[in-house]
């Protein structure tokens, strides 16, 4: 991203941020919230908030950053110069949309570290301990084994840390040495291979005794299942998975030729993103509730692929190397995501610290290590820390769910609000609308338009209510 001569296609444009918008948001995170909040009906709210929310921020941050080709903080600034009282005061968004990468960033890299030792556990184990009927035990009690792996594996000190540092290494070399062009390249041949992978995979548990019943609980919406808290939570992960409100696409917008056609690549980067997501939900949901019922699925967190997935590559012939190749195509994916937030933070800390680049580096590094260790010793010796203990409905959090949802629930609609009033009230709806109509016809412009002007504020005031617990 701090290709200062900008994208040299429109491709290499979405490319790289396809390649910072599929990542662990789509094969980790959409799943187990899937499975968690009901399956269809979560999956149908997600859809239509992609399409019209999603959507109109997508094509708002893009514009924004090609606009200006600065990123948020210097966006907002350049936008809000002049103006008087309240609307100059909507700078203070740029700082928030810059603020959310560096929360996320560090639990990103423990995550990642998960996956980075389960290309290992794939490797070191023979892949039947993780069989579906296999037990073993953890903490005293016998349980499903591939559930007693993980859980003794993140309950552990030293390991998940020794993980989460190897992670968050590799990709602060590449961002070091500015070596992304090379992974760029490579994702472009890893990506279909996961892709196609996957496909396989739900073919192949399109035949498991008792899919059917699975695929019903992700195909077919049941209302009855429906809360404040799907959209909440839908609304969370489209921001998570699209990397929007985080300041990202601006930086990318701002790279973007003023020639290109700003609509169709925005257009690409929904359908890719989206369909990467619904293939891995269509891949794990219905092997959960084949192998656990609705039960199990219901009950998901987010340990959901690394219990399932390693039950799945248990139960047919060749699954060892198939569960090797899985984590290490996600890796992959996760990696590019990794490395967009790092260097947007550090982009961000350079600007406005004016340090140099390895300075830059240097404390965002301090900051992963920091946060990223608490959120691991979250699960061992930190476990009894619950830092939203004083509101009822998330007395329970971990360290993880709470940076997690403080990032995704309430620092990033509040973000989206910013960049919202930004759109509608300082630079003008038209102003922009033509901005990204450039000379061509532009179907979905009414949708973009009503939902700036009309549904954006309201709908994410409310879920910021009810993020606070007062509601629902
Ligand atoms: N969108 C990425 C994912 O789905 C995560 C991410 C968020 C990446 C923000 C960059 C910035 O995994």
């Amino acid at each position: 991203m701090q290709k200062k001569e900008g994208f040299t296609s429109k491709i290499g444009f979405v490319l790289a941020a396809a390649g910072s918008a599929v990542g662990l948001g789509n094969i980790w995170r959409f799943p187990y919230l899937t499975a968690k909040y009901g399956g269809g009906i979560f999956l149908l709210t997600y859809l239509v908030l992609v399409l019209t929310f999603g959507y109109a921020l997508l094509v708002a941050e893009n514009a924004i950053g090609r606009m200006t080709g600065k990123g948020p903080i210097g966006a907002f600034r350049e936008f809000c110069a002049g103006k008087k009282s309240f609307l100059g005061s909507v700078r203070i968004g740029g700082w928030i949309n810059s603020i959310v990468p560096m929360i996320i960033v560090p639990y990103y890299c423990v995550i990642g570290g998960w996956v980075t030792k389960y290309v290992f556990a794939m490797m070191c184990n023979p892949v039947a301990r993780f069989s579906k009927d296999a037990v073993e035990k953890f903490a005293g009690t016998e349980m499903a084994a591939s559930t007693a792996y993980f859980q003794n594996f993140v309950t552990s000190t030293w390991e998940p840390i020794g993980f989460f540092l190897l992670f968050m290494l590799i990709n602060v070399i590449v961002a070091a040495f500015g070596v992304e062009k090379g992974v760029e390249r490579f994702n472009k041949i890893l990506m279909p291979i996961l892709i196609l992978l996957i496909i396989a995979i739900c073919i192949y548990c399109g035949f498991l005794p008792n899919a059917g019943a699975g695929f019903r609980y992700y195909l077919m919406p049941d209302p009855a299942k429906f809360s404040y808290m799907t959209v909440v939570a839908a609304m969370g992960q489209l921001f998570f998975s699209l990397s929007i409100a985080m300041g990202i696409m601006i930086t990318y917008g701002a790279y973007m030729r003023k020639e290109d056609d700003l609509v169709s690549s925005v257009n690409q980067i929904e359908i890719f993103d989206t369909g990467v997501a619904f293939l891995a939900g269509l891949m794990i949901i219905p092997c959960v509730v084949a192998f656990g019922g609705e039960k199990a699925a219901e009950s998901a967190g987010v340990g959901l692929v690394f219990i399932t997935m390693p039950q799945v590559f248990a139960s047919f012939p060749g699954g060892q190397f198939v569960g090797v190749a899985f984590f290490i195509l996600v890796l992959f994916a996760a990696a590019t995501s990794a490395i967009s937030l790092l260097e947007t933070n550090v982009h961000t800390i350079c600007q406005e610290l004016k340090i140099s680049r390895a300075k830059a580096i240097f404390l965002n590094v301090m900051e992963i290590i920091v946060i990223g260790a608490v959120t691991v010793l979250g699960y061992s010796v930190l476990s009894f820390v619950k830092p939203l203990k004083f509101i009822p409905k998330y007395s329970g959090m971990d360290i993880l769910d709470t940076l997690d949802f403080i990032s995704n629930s309430v620092l990033m609609p509040i973000g989206a609000i910013f960049t919202t009033v930004l759109v509608v009230a300082v630079i003008g709806i038209e102003r922009i609308s033509r901005e990204i109509r450039g000379d061509k016809k532009w179907y979905r412009e009414w949708v973009f338009q009503f939902c700036m002007c009309v549904i954006v504020v309201p709908c994410l005031l409310v879920v910021l209510l009810n993020a606070t617990g007062l509601l629902g």
